[in-house]
């Protein structure tokens, strides 16, 4: 499976969800996920984002590894709606790029 990792926090550029052939993204407040369950290994979306906040579940870095059971987790949270198509950046994005541990941002 893909998944989608701590770049993305406060950012959520979307490119990514429109490429996806099994529409298997899911969206909260600040954050996207990846669905293992869905999830074929296609590798479309990684190179989509621009933050690159996406990649396979075995070259995930192992600080960011907790990101790998997150994805399966927040993929069946019932607030958290399935997204396929592309929509604008969060507003601050561009002010959280490259900012570090930015878990403790995340909104459920
Ligand atoms: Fe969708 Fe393919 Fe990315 Fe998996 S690897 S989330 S199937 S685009
Ligand atoms: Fe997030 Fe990148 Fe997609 S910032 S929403 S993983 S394009």
């Amino acid at each position: 499976t893909f998944v989608v990792m701590e770049e993305c926090i406060q950012c959520k550029h979307t490119d990514c969800v429109s490429v996806c052939p099994v529409d298997c993204f899911y969206e909260g407040p600040n954050f996207l996920v990846i669905d293992p369950d869905e999830c074929i290994d296609c590798a479309l979306c990684e190179p989509e984002c621009p933050v690159d906040a996406i990649r396979s579940e075995d070259e995930v870095p192992s600080d960011q590894i907790e990101f790998v059971n997150l994805n399966a987790v927040l993929a069946k949270h019932p607030n958290w709606t399935q997204i396929t198509q592309q929509k604008p950046a969060l507003a601050d994005h561009e002010k959280w790029t490259k900012v570090a541990g930015k878990l403790a941002q995340l909104d459920r």
